[in-house]
């Protein structure tokens, strides 16, 4: 398959610069594309979980052990409990029996969960092994291939250990989400849309009027919806790559998300984009209430989430508990967006038009929670 049927978005990073390759077909052709992005010579090892393994493993495993360069795989249990210590050990302990070195890489393939994980322990063994992020779900499309945050969890929140690692190279195949369960289509939907609510009405627009589509897969929508993801993120990350300013909008919707997500113990019953999409909601009804943003934005954002099959209050988290607001707001303050033990949120002027502030008071925000749950 010739390699200009794909998009290319280029993520500007200088040295550390590297391209996203967008397109149906691209896993058949993952051996030659590591080849010719990082050398004939390149040894590979691949981290997957349980899910993605049975559908794509074989398909990149194959061609790299034909030509001798596979060294070896991990298949981790699928789920956010793999972004763990325990389980960053055993990474890290296989990658180095594998004895992949530097100039080699390791691929993760799998969702965002395989690609924080595999991507921390290239960051860490050998103090830096090069790797290439094969995005398989939405979310990891559109979101956590691109920009090289990379990390694992803690009782303390999500995401607290970690390093700022960018990868080689990314393939983003469009095809491998006919597998996707609908539930997480919809969960990866809200990281899309986040792109539209921080800083692209246009897109907004465009997403509103093909929303079935692309959660229905089709081919055109998809691809235009993850290449203008891709575009948006990998232009903020190109203005700043370690969160001094600007990246911090894309953590959208997200305070809040990361605090309902860490209160669930990071299970089933919420998943990440799903707590994002609750979180945005939040974000933009605090936006209306504070007079930020014109009313009735969050019925407009509500609606439109809703036809993704998306939750928008905390009261529809599965299960039927709920947290309360003290705790919420805890959790909140546990984020990594906290500056001199005040709390950094990114609030709303209108859909497209999103900012950061540190001047929502606790008191505003545990009374705003108390109203919402
Ligand atoms: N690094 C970043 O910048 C960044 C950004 C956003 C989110 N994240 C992280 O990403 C994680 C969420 O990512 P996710 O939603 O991809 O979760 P995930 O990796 O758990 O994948 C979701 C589920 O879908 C399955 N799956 C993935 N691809 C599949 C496919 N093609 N076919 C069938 N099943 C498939 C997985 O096995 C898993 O069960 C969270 O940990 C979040 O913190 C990181
Ligand atoms: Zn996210």
């Amino acid at each position: 398959m010739p390699i200009d049927s794909f998009d290319c978005v280029r993520v500007e990073l200088g040295c550390r610069g590297y391209d996203v390759l967008i397109g149906a077909g691209l896993l058949a052709i993952t051996e030659q594309l590591i080849s010719d992005r990082l050398g004939c010579e390149t040894k590979a090892f691949i981290v997957t979980d349980t899910n993605v393994a049975q559908h794509y493993l074989e398909t990149i495993a194959q061609p790299l052990i034909k030509s001798g360069r596979l060294r070896g795989t991990l298949t981790l249990p699928a789920g956010e409990l793999s972004k763990s210590f325990s389980v960053l050990e055993t990474v890290c302990s296989k990658i180095l029996s594998a004895d992949i070195e530097r100039g080699d890489c390791v691929i993760a393939l799998g969702g965002g969960v395989i690609g924080d994980i595999a991507g921390f322990s290239s960051a860490i063994v050998r103090r830096g092994l090069r790797y290439v992020q094969i995005p398989t779900s939405l979310l990891a499309q559109v979101d956590s291939s691109v920009g090289g945050k990379t990390g694992i969890n803690t009782i303390h929140g999500k995401n607290l250990i970690g390093a700022f690692y960018q990868p080689h190279l990314v393939l983003a195949d469009i095809n491998t989400l006919k597998t996707l369960p609908e539930r997480q289509v919809s969960a990866g939907y809200a990281e899309v849309v986040k792109y539209g609510f921080l800083g692209d009405s246009q897109f907004y627009n465009w997403l509103d009027a093909n929303l079935t589509s692309i959660i229905e897969l089709d081919h055109h929508a998809l691809q235009h919806a993850v290449k203008r993801s891709v575009e948006i993120k990998a232009e903020i990350v190109a203005a700043d790559e370690k969160e001094h300013g600007d990246r911090a909008l894309l953590n959208f919707g997200h305070t809040f998300g990361h605090a309902l997500e860490t209160w669930a113990r990071y299970s089933d019953v919420l998943f990440h984009g799903e707590a994002v999409s609750i979180g945005s909601c939040l974000a933009f009804k605090l936006s209306e209430e504070l007079k930020y943003c014109p009313s009735h934005t969050t019925a407009r954002i509500s609606a439109h989430l809703k036809r993704a099959r998306l939750p928008t209050e905390i009261a529809e988290i599965r299960g039927g508990i709920q947290p309360d607001a003290a705790t919420l707001v805890h959790l909140m303050k546990q984020d990594k967006k906290i500056r001199d033990g005040q709390l950094t949120l990114i609030m709303a002027r209108d859909i497209g038009q999103t900012f950061v502030t540190q001047e929502i008071q606790h008191a505003d925000l545990v009374n705003f929670l108390i109203r919402q749950i």
